[in-house]
């Protein structure tokens, strides 16, 4: 029997970070043997935020380190840029056509977005989502493991492929998200926002970042005991970090010790520390590896867009057929 599909994407925006991994990546890990997976790095979307056309590559390169040397098997899934599997712009038209505007104006993501950047307000940022429905359909996913932030968006997918069978007949399932128990992991420094590297980067950890660099930024978060006995945001944020890793053992430790108020918060961040440091330690090296030979990557993406289009030019043949246009 064929796998079910999954679909799921990365901006190439900047490094990523240990709320990328908990809440999207380490899914995409394990999920990549029980699914049949179409990974990409989402260029396009990416570009609705503005960009500088002498990093870009290197941008889209360095995410595409970042997910092979964090684990994902290019011999089981397809990897690629959404540049070179371009086919998904096309069916987000056809989707644009059956999307009402009000809809994408109720996005939180569009609304936060276009608050932080008033000047550049185009097009392609409120469209986002119609070319992230288009990304999963094209492909035909069951499922889409995201962040929660990312939730709206699978859920508009979702009535896009409704709102698509009610016009023209039945043809897109509806594909549903699939979230970690770590589905919205908090900022270092101000536990109140989602760790987002658009805050800066004290307020990310990210999976590149040495010991040293780890533990610098961990020290600098607050921290703190209710009368309660019980943690503050802040600390509740690195226990929970510290169990995400492993060390739930010294987590249930500390949480006695903020109950008995004999609690060592410095302890805690260089044990806390200690553990990010160790768990990425692997990924570390072998990214140093991998980033030693650019043409084997680019080539694992160039083989992943090949594995794709097929896909997505059966389905764009199949969808021209049903709204009559072919
Ligand atoms: P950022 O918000 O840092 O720009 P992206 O938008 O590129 O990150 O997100 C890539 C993936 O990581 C998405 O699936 C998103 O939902 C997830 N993600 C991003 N930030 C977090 C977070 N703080 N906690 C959990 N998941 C996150
Ligand atoms: N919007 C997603 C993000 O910001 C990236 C993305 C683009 C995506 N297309 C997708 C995620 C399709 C899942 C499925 O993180």
């Amino acid at each position: 029997m064929s796998k079910p599909t999954l679909v799921s994407g990365i901006q190439p925006t900047g490094k990523l970070h240990i709320g990328n991994y908990l809440g999207a990546l380490k899914n995409f890990i394990q999920l990549q043997n029980d699914y049949e997976c179409y990974y990409f790095i989402a260029t396009y979307h990416s570009l609705t935020a503005g960009h500088d056309p002498k990093t870009k590559r290197d941008l889209i390169f360095n995410v595409a380190l970042d997910y092979l040397a964090a684990g994902i098997d290019p011999s089981k899934v397809a990897l690629f840029n959404q540049a070179d599997a371009p086919e998904c712009t096309e069916l987000a038209w056809i989707f644009n056509c059956l999307t009402p505007i009000a809809e994408l104006e109720r996005m939180t993501q569009f609304k936060d977005k276009s608050a932080k950047n008033a000047k550049n307000i185009n097009i392609g940022l409120l469209d986002y989502p119609v070319l992230q429905a288009a990304d999963i359909l094209i492909y035909r996913a069951e499922k889409v493991p995201v962040g929660e932030d990312q939730v709206q968006h699978v859920e508009l997918t979702r009535n896009i492929a409704r709102w698509f069978n009610n016009t023209y007949g039945q043809y897109f399932k509806q594909p549903e998200p699939i979230l970690t128990k770590a589905k919205r992991i908090m900022s270092i420094i101000d536990p109140t926002k989602k760790m987002s590297k658009s805050y800066g980067d004290n307020h990310c950890i990210y999976l590149t970042d040495e010991p040293d660099v780890i533990l610098n930024k961990i020290k600098k978060a607050p921290t703190g005991t209710g009368t309660e006995g019980t943690p503050t945001h802040g600390a509740a944020n690195l226990l929970m970090l510290l169990e995400e890793f492993g060390a739930t053992e010294e987590a249930a430790i500390f949480k006695k010790d903020i109950k008995n108020k004999t609690i060592k918060y410095s302890k805690l961040k260089t044990v806390l520390a200690k553990t990010i440091s160790n768990y990425f330690a692997d990924f570390r090296k072998k990214r140093k590896e991998l980033e030693k030979n650019p043409d084997y990557i680019w080539n694992i993406l160039k083989q992943g867009a090949e594995k794709a289009r097929p896909i997505a030019e059966r389905t764009m043949r199949e969808v021209k057929e049903k709204i009559g246009i072919l």
